[in-house]
């Protein structure tokens, strides 16, 4: 694997062995020495033109116990308030060693660029394009479903027949893009609820149902319910509807996480709106997975990095 792009390409295979190495790796988290010596003298540069806590963070991590060295960088205090482009960041980091680069960027298709563009050698990880894919998400979100559900006979496995609704703010959300993609790969059977305003005009091509009622979309008792983020910063104040009317209607509230059965999985990418999307008894119950999905994530970038920068591997 060159690059880390987007599910949409992953095939079926590949997504499953980078679960089975993302299973390695998470065995070597629960060790006394959490480091392997894969990366020794590669060198990770995370790119960061957007916020993050989660992805920036858990790739530093990933990097660091692969025993590779990390640059971090961040567009805020950089010189791109100066004006300088993507191409000029990305090659000033090149001439300082960089194996491989993750970024995050709030234009849909700057890692493609990156990548394909023949500015930088380094493989490209993208952590995340505007409303476009941040797949790794994706990954640690399926690695998370194929663990609550398999456990120790997850190795191999796919999600088949495992039946996901993913309810809210579908129409920026890049998160959703990249699991609809992947989970159908694996098998799923995906469900996305939206208010009417909050649904992309393209999903006729998806892998996924689309419908209106939450209520509806949760009486079926689905394995999964991964609540989604209301992206305020992208909605460039078109909010509808508003937030009361979001949280009653669309909302996992109180009353409607009671009525869930218990074996359902409760899912959110972070960061959370408590009160919002989702309530605070819904995401501190014990069928939330949302800290483990952030244990998960080391994990998966884990095997990402090391499948994208191992010399063991070659070019394979
Ligand atoms: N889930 C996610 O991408 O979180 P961050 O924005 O904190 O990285």
């Amino acid at each position: 694997m060159r690059h880390l792009l987007s599910t949409r390409e992953l095939a079926r295979d590949e997504a499953i062995a980078l679960l089975d190495i993302a299973e390695d790796m998470a065995a070597v988290q629960h060790r006394e020495v959490k480091k392997l010596p894969t990366l020794r003298g590669k060198t990770v540069v995370n790119l960061f033109f957007e916020d993050s806590t989660r992805t920036r963070i858990s790739f530093e991590a990933a990097a660091k116990r692969l025993s590779a060295d990390v640059i971090n960088f961040s567009a805020k205090g950089s010189s791109v308030s100066k004006g300088e482009s993507l191409k000029d960041t990305a090659q000033t980091l090149q001439a300082m060693g960089a194996d491989g680069v993750v970024i995050r960027h709030p234009s849909s298709g700057a890692p493609y660029t990156l990548a394909t563009s023949g500015w930088i050698d380094a493989g490209v990880v993208n952590a995340g394009d505007g409303t476009h894919e941040h797949p790794t998400q994706a990954l640690l979100d399926a690695f998370t479903m194929r663990s609550r559900l398999h456990g120790a006979a997850s190795r191999g496995r796919g999600l088949d027949g495992v039946r996901v609704v993913i309810v809210g703010d579908i129409l920026h959300s890049r998160v959703a893009r990249s699991n609809v993609w992947l989970l159908a790969t694996l098998g799923a059977e995906v469900t996305l609820v939206a208010p009417p305003t909050l649904v992309p005009v393209d999903t006729g091509g998806w892998p996924a149902s689309v419908v209106f009622d939450l209520d509806e979309a949760l009486a079926s008792g689905p394995d999964v319910v991964m609540m989604l983020r209301i992206q305020a910063e992208r909605m460039h104040g078109a909010f509808f509807p508003n937030s009361r009317e979001y949280a009653r209607t669309w909302g996992l509230d109180d009353a409607r996480f009671s009525q869930l059965p218990t074996a359902t999985m409760v899912m959110h990418p972070g960061p959370m709106n408590r009160g919002l999307e989702i309530s605070a008894l819904a995401a501190d119950s014990a069928q939330s997975t949302v800290r483990e999905q952030v244990a998960n994530g080391v994990s998966v970038r884990m095997a990402a990095l090391y499948l994208l920068l191992s010399s063991e591997r070659g070019e394979a």
